[in-house]
Formats: structure tokens, C-alpha cells, sequence
């Protein structure tokens, strides 16, 4: 019925950002047990970051080895890394400002300086190198939801792209210019973790909740799933008021 979709209604966006940090400890410590490390390509917005600044308190700090894990990102503004847009600042702010044990050379941000399209290859070189020359195949990717549907910065009527990492211009949401993975990169993680909060998006959820994710005219989130079709999907009340029919968890 959810098409690989699992479902999490949290009462608040604290027992969102609970919930989300246990099941990061877990899939880490899977991630670390199996392969040594785990790769993580986290998002920016709002959402998030009640999550990042709980990932750096206990008991969720102690809970993971962070020596062993990666940070990359989903989609990035393309702003200086120091502007209040940046989700390179924002992870700075919060997961990296209260975790000293993730050292500078476990996080990747996406270049922003220069021609987009040359920073998108770029980066796409970091993603390579990191893989072994395989096509990225994260451990666990964290989205969040516009009201819109969009999801990183793939936003609706926009074309698909074959590439690892693309240039959005003109977005939608501000700022203008990004960089974000694309859907075939983000289907072929192994674990797919979306927070979605606000009523603003219950009307979309509910679209998405009935979309098949193989329908290449869906929305872009309703499109994400990991390389085995599921995808776990933590929303509040509010988001979630249209959806308790698809509460699996
Ligand atoms: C970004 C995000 C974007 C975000 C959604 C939801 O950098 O803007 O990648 O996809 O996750 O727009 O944003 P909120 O969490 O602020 O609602």
C-alpha cells in the first residue's frame, strides 16, 4: 500500500528529531559494523536542524564511533560557505560545533566558489574518489520537503539528469543557484531518511503517499527511494494529518 514507504507520525518536531537521531544510530552502527564507516549526505532547511544539534548530546554522541563516519551533502546553496543560507554553515553551527570527534577531513561540502557547473563536477570527482570509482552508493541520505514536492534541490517539472551531482538554476525556494545529487544518486543509497514537518505540507504529503515512486511524472520526493524501493518517512502531526491510513511505524 505505501509502496516501500514507511511511515513514523512523531507528536512533536522534538519527538521527530528523537526518533530520526535513533534510527541514524542505528543505521550507522550497521554502516560501521559491515563496512567500516558510514557514509551520510545530509540536507539543509529548517527541519533539520533540531536533529543535527541532537546528534551532538548525549546519548547520541557517545552512541556512534563519528571517527568513522563521512558527511557529505544532498544539495547545497550556491552561496560562500559562511553565508546564513549555507548548509555548509549550518552543519558547522550545529552537528560539527558540538562533535570535535568529526575531523575536517570527514566533511565534504559541495565547492561553491566559481562556475556552478565546474563546482558540480568537482564535486562529483569527491564523490567518485570517496567510492572507489563506483557510482555513490550512501549509507543513508537525510531530506527534508517543500510544499512543493521538491526534495534536496530537484524540484517538480525540472528535467532528470544521468549525472551524480547537477546545477539547479533559477530555484524555486531561494537562493537561485544550486548544487544538489541526483535522483538516480540518491535511489542508490541504502537508506533513505525524510523529515517532514509543517501543515504546509500535509496536502502534498498525501499526493506523494499515493504516487508510485517509478512514475517519472511524480513529484521529485514522491520519486526517492533507496536502491531496495523503501524509504522511511518521520513527519509531525501537523504534515502527517492526512496519513494516519500509512502509519507503519
Ligand atoms: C534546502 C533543502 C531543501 C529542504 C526543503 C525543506 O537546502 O533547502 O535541501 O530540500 O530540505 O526545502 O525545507 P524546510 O526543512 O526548511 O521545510
Amino acid at each position: 500500500m505505501n509502496r516501500g514507504r514507511e511511515l513514523f507520525i512523531a507528536g512533536s518536531a522534538d519527538d521527530l528529531a528523537r526518533e530520526a537521531a535513533a534510527r541514524l544510530v542505528e543505521i550507522a552502527h550497521r554502516a560501521i559494523n559491515e563496512r567500516g564507516g558510514c557514509s551520510l549526505a545530509v540536507s539543509g532547511g529548517s527541519t533539520p536542524r533540531r536533529l543535527y544539534q541532537l546528534l551532538t548530546q548525549p546519548p547520541y554522541r557517545q552512541a556512534i564511533d563519528w571517527s568513522r563516519v563521512h558527511i557529505f551533502f544532498a544539495d547545497e546553496r550556491y552561496v560562500p560557505h559562511d553565508d546564513p543560507d549555507s548548509t555548509a554553515r549550518l552543519i558547522a553551527e550545529t552537528l560539527l560545533a558540538g562533535n570535535p570527534a568529526i575531523a575536517p577531513e570527514q566533511v565534504h561540502a559541495m565547492p561553491t566558489e566559481g562556475e556552478p557547473e565546474a563546482s558540480a563536477a568537482d564535486y562529483a570527482r569527491t564523490l567518485a574518489a570517496f567510492f572507489d570509482g563506483q557510482p555513490p552508493a550512501f549509507d543513508l541520505i537525510l531530506l527534508g520537503m517543500g510544499p512543493d514536492g521538491h526534495t534536496a534541490s530537484l524540484f517538480p517539472g525540472r528535467p532528470d539528469s544521468d549525472l551524480s551531482v547537477a546545477v539547479v538554476q533559477d530555484s524555486p525556494k531561494p537562493p537561485p543557484t544550486r548544487l544538489t545529487l541526483t535522483l538516480p544518486t540518491i535511489r542508490a543509497a541504502r537508506e533513505i531518511l525524510f523529515l517532514v514537518t509543517g501543515a504546509d505540507k500535509a496536502a502534498t504529503l498525501e499526493q506523494i503517499f499515493h504516487s508510485d515512486p517509478d512514475d517519472n511524472q511524480a513529484l521529485p520526493a514522491a520519486r526517492v527511494t533507496g536502491r531496495d524501493g523503501r524509504s522511511m518517512w518521520l513527519v509531525d502531526t501537523d504534515a502527517g494529518r492526512g496519513l494516519h491510513a500509512f502509519a507503519t511505524l
